[in-house]
């Protein structure tokens, strides 16, 4: 059986016996052992028209598929896996999911959608907060999570909830790194004040993405000034829930000024308010959904760019304020 790449480093550190009994070998897709591994730099996406550049130069896809509720029951399994292979074959070619959700479920479904065409998705998951209290819980939570997804890298691996010691989490990243388990590393959910915090940390600065609630109806992540100090510090940001999610859905969709630019541009109400978190071009955006006409929707925001009075016009429906919830607290 082959075993999957490991670098130098990364085998040396493991070392050969911890690496037999590693679940990493257990799973080993052949497909995966045996193919070139291009570095994330070089890796290329088929239809995607629109990339964000994490701070190390690789590319990655600006427009991505939220997994939160793939596997969860709300549509028939094969009508949520139709809509994600929608997704993909229309360049939305990052994945995005985390070992909590649907208890690994949403993982492992999407191991099984990418399985064939690793090299061409950008695969983002995140260790839960309470995992990620040491260097071995991460590093086991991060092993699961490859093992679900089907693959021996991930691409950005994410810290989903702040936690209140930062080193241990930064070490094993840095490590895994190093090993080249994952390709890159980020954090969630984490304010000014927290990302200040996270770069007084040695190796901090290395961190490539912060993910944060932000649509239009709810931009707290401008309002508590987190996205000027990301602009400044070039870190990009990837917007989670940037319909709204839930209520906030319909709110946004129904809005008149949202409706007119849409009827401006001959595109959904969705694929604008998609289009108007990615404005930025540092800004990578993750909507969820189940349904592959709704997924055919969201994937035109790639396309769309809005102009200065589109923008004028969503600006007075949705004047950025902060909206007291679980993302940020008030400064
Ligand atoms: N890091 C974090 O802490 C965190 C937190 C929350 C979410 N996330 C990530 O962000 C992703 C997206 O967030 P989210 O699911 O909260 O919110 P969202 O993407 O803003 O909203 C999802 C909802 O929008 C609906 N929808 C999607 N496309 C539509 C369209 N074209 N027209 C009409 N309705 C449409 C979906 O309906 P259907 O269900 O009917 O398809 C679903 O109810 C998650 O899946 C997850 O990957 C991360």
């Amino acid at each position: 059986m082959n075993a999957p790449k490991l670098s130098r480093r990364g085998f040396v550190r493991l070392g050969s016996a911890a690496l037999l009994a590693s679940p990493l070998l257990k799973f080993a897709p052949a497909a995966f052992a045996n193919s070139p591994r291009p570095s994330s730099r070089k890796k290329s996406y088929p239809g995607t028209k629109k990339f964000v550049k994490l701070p190390d130069g690789t590319r990655a896809p600006a427009l991505g598929i939220g997994g939160w509720q793939l596997a969860s029951g709300r549509y028939p399994m094969e009508e949520s896996e139709e809509a994600v292979r929608t997704g993909l074959s229309l360049g939305m070619r990052l994945i995005d999911t985390a070992e909590i959700y649907q208890n690994g479920n949403s993982e492992q479904a999407f191991g099984r959608l990418i399985a064939g065409q690793r090299e061409q998705v950008f695969v983002v998951t995140k260790v839960d907060a309470p995992n990620a209290t040491s260097e071995q819980s991460i590093r086991n939570s991060c092993e699961r999570s490859l093992r679900y997804l089907g693959t021996d890298y991930i691409d950005l691996y994410l810290l989903h909830w702040p936690v209140a010691d930062l080193p241990p989490v930064v070490n094993a990243f840095e490590a895994l790194k190093a090993e080249g388990l994952i390709r890159n590393w980020g954090v969630s959910n984490f304010d000014v004040r927290l990302m200040e915090e996270l770069y007084a940390i040695p190796g901090g600065k290395n961190c490539a993405a912060n993910q944060v609630r932000y649509s239009l109806v709810d931009r707290s992540a401008e309002a508590v000034g987190l996205v000027d100090w990301a602009a400044r510090k070039r870190l990009p940001l990837m917007a989670y829930s940037p319909l709204g999610s839930g209520g906030g859905v319909k709110t946004l969709l129904q809005t008149p000024a949202v409706i007119e630019v849409a009827a401006k541009h001959g595109v959904s109400a969705s694929t604008v308010a998609i289009a108007w978190t990615m404005r930025s071009g540092s800004v990578i955006s993750i909507p969820a959904t189940g349904r592959a006409k709704y997924m055919s929707e969201n994937a035109r925001a790639a396309e769309l760019t809005l102009d200065k009075a589109d923008l004028a016009k969503l600006d007075g429906a949705f004047p950025a304020r902060h909206i007291p919830s679980r993302g940020f607290p008030a400064r």
